[in-house]
């Protein structure tokens, strides 16, 4: 790991005592970035079996594609690492989600700025609201996306696959944070002894009508 690169952040407790921990990626028009990230992260999950234990959806701050199913390229990408995209169909992110989800994980700079305008103030500038390559365990201070994963809406296929890649690689360090949290010790059986270890163990084409212009981010 390079030096100049962070700690990952751990992930916040979950907000219940029961039911999944709850992780929502949220983009601009939800049909391109955060889809990626949410198929991606219950691939994940599933390998790892923890697939009970996290609820996993996505959102854009943006409401041009509510209903409409994942942009044809960023589905194709999936599909080229065998993932299967089909079953999305795109949300708009609201405010009360804020209350029930543990964490929400903004794919920009400009969704993190549009979600802290939407969110309570003890949520806004939280542990529970960050970028979402803030766990990507190769991110580096020099980053030629500013910690971002670039918005590659109507970009020839390279922006599908470099998206694909820097999502792949936050899924990934996400994956095992979560692993670390919530596979947690089990707490000791009824007349366990608490002091002493048990025998072996070691301590979607075209911008619609309306919608804003394309984000160019940096390095490409
Ligand atoms: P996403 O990409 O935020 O990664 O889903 C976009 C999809 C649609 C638009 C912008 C970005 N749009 O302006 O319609």
């Amino acid at each position: 790991m390079p030096p100049d690169t962070p700690a990952l952040p751990v992930p916040p407790a979950p907000r219940r005592a029961f039911g999944p921990y709850r992780v929502c990626f949220v983009c601009l028009g939800n049909i391109c970035r955060s889809p990626m990230a949410d198929v991606l992260l219950r691939a994940e999950l599933a390998e790892a079996g923890l697939a009970e234990l996290v609820e996993v959806d996505s959102a854009g701050t943006g409401d041009w594609h509510v209903g409409g199913p994942m942009d044809r390229r960023a589905r194709a990408e999936l599909g080229r690492h065998g993932y299967d995209g089909s079953a999305h169909r795109s949300r708009q992110f609201q405010p009360s989600w804020f209350a029930d989800r543990d964490l929400v994980l903004a794919m920009d700079r400009a969704n993190l700025a549009d979600l802290r305008e939407m969110a309570p103030d003890a949520e806004a500038g939280g542990p529970r609201l960050l970028l979402f390559r803030s766990f990507d365990p190769a991110l580096a201070g020099d980053d030629p996306y500013d910690g971002q994963v670039p918005d590659p809406y109507g970009g020839p296929p390279d922006d599908y696959a470099a998206a694909f890649g820097l999502v792949q690689a936050a899924v990934r360090g996400l994956a095992g944070q979560l692993a670390g949290l919530l596979e947690a010790p089990a707490a000791p059986a009824r007349g366990d002894d608490p002091l002493e270890p048990p025998e072996g163990a070691g301590p979607e084409g075209i911008p619609l009508r309306g919608a804003p212009p394309r984000q160019r981010l940096g390095g490409r």
